[in-house]
């Protein structure tokens, strides 16, 4: 605990981060896309003599420029604000080890940028050859980009051995190379440059169907089948690319996904397998609607379709990147570091677990400390410590009342059930299922106990809450096998169990 929580409610900093990150990522791999495909479509026009293209491209262009410049760079920088703010441990970790991957990232994004500006106030300026050459910059600019932040994504799911063996010794930078050219390094710039490529065909097919007119329908005939085109290499490639993707993944991050698939319909992980198997159905589906539209008639692409095409492409996208994310649970960095900052190779190691976890925490004040030591299991303070321990362990996933609420997902236990699942957390049993996707508990017997009893204070707390709403009374007996610490029968088995 070596900075602050930042306590977001009912969504959680997790999808802080998730929602300004997806935009992001649609926004990245379009500006990719986009940026190959102008100066290849210029060429053609160029080299074909079609001038009837250009105005097309120019006006195609004008929507990257926005894009990348003012879309880009808001979403870009917001992503460091939110991960500095709800995973600073993480977002440390990263630093430390890619901050030269980053200035180098910068600086081809900001040559990006100034290309893509340059790119669409100088058609018709400057000669040809010129602007194509500005178009290349603005096209290699942003592919390297992807292929900078790619070997940092990748990283966070495989650092690989060879920077593992070094993770925890402050000789982690050494190791630069292994940790950017990670085992899901390549197949993953591939299945991420062929989404960038579906994608500049993908809005092409706007700019195609936007074109009007009975005159200017061969132009738009050739523009809409030769953008169609841009979706071949996804769906012939990215089959093989997902595959050889799934058989790089740590088996552990495998097993998330089948977990998904055993017990489908029935918990959080069917949430990624159903983001997969959208993303396969869905990838499937975009190339035969595309073909069949400008195979049918592309004098008659209507914005509509383009559209929905589009949309279709976009989603795929983002649950892919969703997918990813979950893949990677419990951790920020696999085997390195816990999403909840927790270090795996700190806690790992004889009773490290045991270990006062608020005790390092420069957050909690000397008087704070000293209320503990004296504070009973009741008092104020004990709560305090619990809910110290709840910010720094449990919500970077959960919530208290929102997403992954621990209060409904406690809804059902009483006091000892509670404790039953911190103490399964803490001592890692090799059978409990939590290991799969919940970090280990660190604490000492009174930490962990205070976060139990904070944890069933609020969760009885909302129950009340949730009885005085609905205009509930308890019901008078407790059932029959309700253990004998528990006054409080319980209502919400017997209300409606819909969580
Ligand atoms: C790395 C993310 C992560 C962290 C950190 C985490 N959890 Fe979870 N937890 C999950 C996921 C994912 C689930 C599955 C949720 C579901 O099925 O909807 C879960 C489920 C649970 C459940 C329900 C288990 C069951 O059997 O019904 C409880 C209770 C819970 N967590 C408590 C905690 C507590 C307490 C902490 C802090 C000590 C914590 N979690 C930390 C990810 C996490």
């Amino acid at each position: 605990m070596n900075y602050p929580a930042w306590d977001v409610p009912y969504i959680g900093g997790t999808w802080v981060i998730a929602t300004i990150a997806i935009i992001h990522v649609l926004i990245s791999h379009f500006a990719v896309g986009g940026g190959l495909f102008l100066p290849i479509a210029e060429r053609k026009a160029l080299r074909e003599g079609r001038d009837d293209w250009i105005p097309l491209l120019k006006r195609h262009s004008r929507f990257f420029l926005v894009l990348t410049a003012a879309g880009g760079t808001v979403t870009g920088v917001g992503i460091w604000f939110a991960i500095g703010l709800a995973n600073p441990e993480g977002t440390s970790a990263l630093i430390h080890n890619f901050v030269f991957g980053w200035a180098i990232e910068w600086v081809f994004f900001l040559v990006e940028i100034a290309a893509a500006a340059v790119y669409y106030y100088t058609w018709g300026r400057v000669s040809n050859r010129v602007h194509l050459q500005v178009g290349w910059l603005y096209a290699v600019t942003s592919l390297l980009t992807l292929v900078i932040i790619n070997g940092i994504l990748t990283f966070m799911l495989t650092p690989g051995p060879g920077w593992l063996e070094v993770a925890g010794t402050g000789q982690e930078a050494s190791r630069f190379w292994q940790a950017f050219f990670n085992p899901t390094y390549w197949p993953s710039l591939l299945i991420r440059t062929l989404v960038c490529i579906t994608l500049a065909g993908a809005y092409a097919f706007v700019t195609a169907s936007l074109v009007k007119g009975a005159d200017r329908a061969p132009l738009k005939e050739s523009f809409a089948r030769w953008s169609a085109r841009w979706m071949i290499p996804g769906f012939v490639l990215l089959p093989a690319a997902l595959g050889l993707y799934l058989a790089v993944l740590p088996p552990a991050s495998r097993d998330l996904l089948l977990l998904g698939v055993d017990s489908a319909g029935a918990g959080a992980f069917t949430q990624v397998t159903r983001a997969v198997l959208f993303a396969i159905i869905g990838t499937a589906t975009i190339f035969p609607i595309a073909f069949l539209l400008v195979w049918r008639d592309a004098r008659d692409l209507k914005l509509g379709h383009a559209v929905a095409v589009l949309a279709l492409a976009l989603l795929v996208t983002g649950a892919t990147e969703m997918a990813r994310e979950m893949l990677r649970k419990p951790f920020v960095v696999r085997e390195y570091m816990y999403s909840n900052g927790l270090r795996a190779t700190e806690v790992v190691q004889g009773d490290a677990l045991d270990k006062p976890y608020l005790d390092s925490s420069p957050w909690v004040r000397p008087e704070e400390r000293q209320a503990w030591a004296k504070s009973s299991s009741r008092s104020i303070h004990h709560m305090a410590r619990g809910e110290m321990m709840f910010r720094g362990q449990c919500m970077s996933c959960h919530t208290r009342d929102g997403y992954r609420s621990t209060r409904k997902l406690l809804a059902n236990r009483d006091r000892n059930g509670v404790e039953s699942i911190l103490v399964m957390l803490h001592e890692q049993p090799a059978d409990s299922p939590y290991n799969r996707f919940m970090p280990p508990l660190m604490g000492t017997e009174e930490e962990i106990a205070a976060l139990a009893d904070y944890l069933y204070a609020d969760s009885t707390a909302a129950r009340q809450a949730y009885l005085e709403e609905e205009g509930l009374t308890e019901p008078e007996t407790a059932p029959e096998e309700q253990p004998e610490e528990t006054q409080q029968p319980d209502p919400l088995t017997t209300l409606t169990p819909d969580e």
